[in-house]
């Protein structure tokens, strides 16, 4: 890829053509606020409060979508461009319930952190609110459009990720709003309930239903594993609250999933603190499973395996493992 060179806040860069400037400001420790931004997702450019100064440009240009050239000066911050995203969140805060006291997303909410940072409230422009809550009574997705800021990630997720196209944008001015066709349940579309819109949503309108109540984000440990429904082997960020999982999301920047998820990987995690989960082996005796030590259970496998290869060949055993184990239990299957 050709390197070009450009300046960022009077620091020289060389950097690959063909980048945006959000990306290329990241990769150097600069950071630019965003909203409608997810690296999954084409550019739309729509909250604007990531608009930089460029020298010689005559508008100010949206980081996300604007793509660098070479000998390109660009500005990250001024006096200007601060007042600019404080209007715009100033905007955006006048038509969103400051319930975050009780919101879900408190504390990973992105326009939590950026009315925080940019000291906004919302008193400038005060008049009519939105009132949409959507009654869904889907099991894993909670939908409250009070919250929604129009950023349409939700609706560009489900387009070009997913394929499914569940959401679109309806009504105009003040009453838009990105919802289902005719505001129908999600159940009565065709949606597959995989909650993608949900890990792009960047505030309290798309939340995970099971979640609900379940622990704030900084109460919550994250590990880092793999799902086990499928040999895709999908990175997961699984979140835990005195030991029992409240939550579990995917790392953007990681192979293979990027950041996405099934509904199974998702949201079916309720099966490892089942009552009924197998967690010590069973040893049949006299017709029924008796709980035994691992020691006790291999020594069982171990002399049937010999007993049978003893009397019909070592041919004679076979085993069945499966795309649900890592490659490298598979490995050691063999
Ligand atoms: Fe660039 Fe929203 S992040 S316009």
């Amino acid at each position: 890829m050709k390197k070009i060179k450009i300046k960022i806040n009077g620091k020289k860069i060389s950097c690959e053509a063909g980048k945006t400037i959000l990306a290329v400001a990241k990769e150097n420790g600069f950071s630019i606020p965003h909203l409608c931004h997810d690296p999954r997702l084409e550019p739309f450019g729509s909250c604007r409060l990531c608009l930089v100064e460029v020298k010689g440009a005559k508008n100010y240009l949206p980081a996300c979508s604007a793509k660098i050239t070479d000998g390109m000066e660009i500005i990250t911050d001024s006096v200007t461009l601060h007042d600019i995203r404080k209007t715009l969140l100033e905007l955006i805060i006048s038509d969103h319930g400051l319930d975050c006291l009780v919101c879900e997303k408190t504390g990973r909410c992105k326009l939590q952190d950026l009315a925080y940072q940019f000291g906004v409230d919302e008193k400038r422009f005060e008049g009519a609110k939105s009132f949409y809550k959507v009654e869904d009574f889907n099991p894993f997705i909670e939908r409250d459009y009070s919250k929604c800021i129009v950023c349409g990630r939700c609706v560009r997720i489900c387009e070009d990720v997913q394929g499914v196209n569940v959401y679109g944008f309806v009504n105009r001015g003040f009453n838009v709003v990105a919802t289902t066709p005719f505001d129908m349940p999600l159940l009565e579309t065709d949606c597959e309930l995989c909650g993608q819109c949900v890990s792009t949503c960047p505030v309290g309108a798309l939340t995970e239903k099971k979640s609900l109540g379940k622990g704030r984000i900084w109460e919550l440990k994250k590990t880092d594993t793999v799902c086990t429904y499928c040999g895709v082997g999908c990175n997961l960020e699984v979140y835990t609250k005195s030991n029992e999982i409240v939550r579990v999301t995917a790392k953007k920047k990681k192979a293979p999933n990027h950041g996405n998820l099934c509904i199974k990987g998702r949201f079916c995690y309720e099966f490892v603190n089942h009552k009924d989960r197998l967690t010590k082996p069973l040893i049949k005796k006299n017709g029924r499973f008796k709980e035994a030590s691992w020691d006790e259970a291999l020594d069982v496998v171990v002399k049937n395996f010999k007993k049978i290869k003893k009397e019909n060949g070592a041919d004679s055993i076979a085993g069945i493992s499966s795309a649900k184990t890592t490659n490298e239990e598979n490995y050691l299957f063999q």
